[in-house]
């Protein structure tokens, strides 16, 4: 009896506290931490997002990996990179998809590199097909590179982190990782699975006392980087195309202050925590209003552009 009142006192007030440290937070910017030559690895670094992080590391004064299936993709983003003021950059043609290949470049990374201290989990691709008509090689395809690919370059590079009870663990999920999409069945899947991993990895870390080993879990609406062209947003300033730069710096950010999650637009907080506890009915009407429905209508991705 005793236990339980002072457990729940214990809870009562670290929520007010945590709740007013929040609040705080919305004034007063979080410390940020210093990462200046920690090794870093990202995936799907040869364009997009990938590359915008790579020069926004580099800034920091980072040695960093460069992983992409794109050869001249990661020697441009080397290129930047090393202007930008890398320390060092390796860079490798490594599809993360093939589970055999991510353990073998890893062992290449540990012994060229170093171990990884923060693993940035970016490649990503989309099918943009609706789900029956989608084949099922690329279907496959997707859940490899966008969720198991998060499996393998865990499994090779968590241990040193877990070790130095020291990393940071980087996720780029999507906002249809919180939210499913009419027209992108397999992508939401994949990215749901992603959210799933990281969010669970990183309570089986705090559960066992590694709490030097940080997760961020990021999760955009569309990005101007080719990825999605031909999709339309409805209302741009309730739920805006983002600029590439603008993301890359949030993440960068979010890193920098150990934040776990980081949705964007802003809106996106709001509007996933609206999906929950909505009647479902209004939920749909809301939807359609936001133009959720169609938003695949006019989808091209990065292929068709190239034709
Ligand atoms: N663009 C958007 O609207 C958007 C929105 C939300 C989330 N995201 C996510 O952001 C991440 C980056 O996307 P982006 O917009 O920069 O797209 P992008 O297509 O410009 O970049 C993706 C990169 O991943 C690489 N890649 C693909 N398959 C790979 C594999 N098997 N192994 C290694 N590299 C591989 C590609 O070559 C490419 O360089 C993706 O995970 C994507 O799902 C994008």
């Amino acid at each position: 009896m005793m236990n339980f009142f002072l457990e729940t006192i214990q809870v009562l007030l670290l929520s007010i506290w945590y709740n007013v440290e929040s609040f705080i937070h919305l004034f007063v910017p979080f410390k940020k931490k210093n990462i200046s030559g920690e090794v870093v690895l990202i995936t799907g670094a040869g364009s997009g997002i990938g590359r915008l992080m790579a020069q926004e590391f580099a800034a920091l004064d980072t040695v960093l990996v460069l992983w992409d299936i794109n050869q001249d993709g990661i020697k441009e983003t080397a290129r930047l990179a090393k202007q930008s003021g890398a320390k060092k950059v390796y860079s490798y043609l490594c599809d993360c998809s093939d589970r055999n290949e991510v353990y073998r470049m890893a062992d290449q990374v540990k012994r060229e590199a170093g171990d990884v201290s923060i693993l940035v989990n970016n490649a990503g691709i989309v099918t943009g097909k609706k789900f029956m008509d989608a084949p099922d090689s690329l279907i496959e395809k997707t859940v490899e590179v966008n969720s198991m690919a998060h499996f393998w370059t865990y499994k090779a590079f968590l241990p040193a982190m877990i070790a130095n009870n020291h990393g940071h663990l980087v996720s780029i999920a999507s906002s249809a990782g919180l939210i499913g999409v009419n027209g992108l069945a397999d992508y939401c899947a994949s990215k749901f699975a992603a959210v799933g991993f990281a969010e669970s990895v990183g309570l089986e870390l705090l559960a066992t006392g590694k709490d030097g080993v940080k997760t961020t879990i990021v999760c955009p609406y569309f990005i101007n980087t080719g990825m999605f062209d031909g999709c339309q947003t409805k209302w741009p300033t309730l739920l805006p195309i983002l600029d590439p730069q603008y993301v890359a710096k949030k993440i960068i950010n979010a890193v920098l202050t150990d934040q776990v999650y980081l949705l964007l637009p802003r809106s996106m907080y709001f509007i996933a925590a609206l999906k929950n506890i909505l009647p479902m009915k209004q939920g749909i009407v809301l939807g359609q209003y936001l133009g959720a429905f169609s938003l695949m209508d006019t989808f091209r991705g990065h292929s068709k552009k190239q034709e």
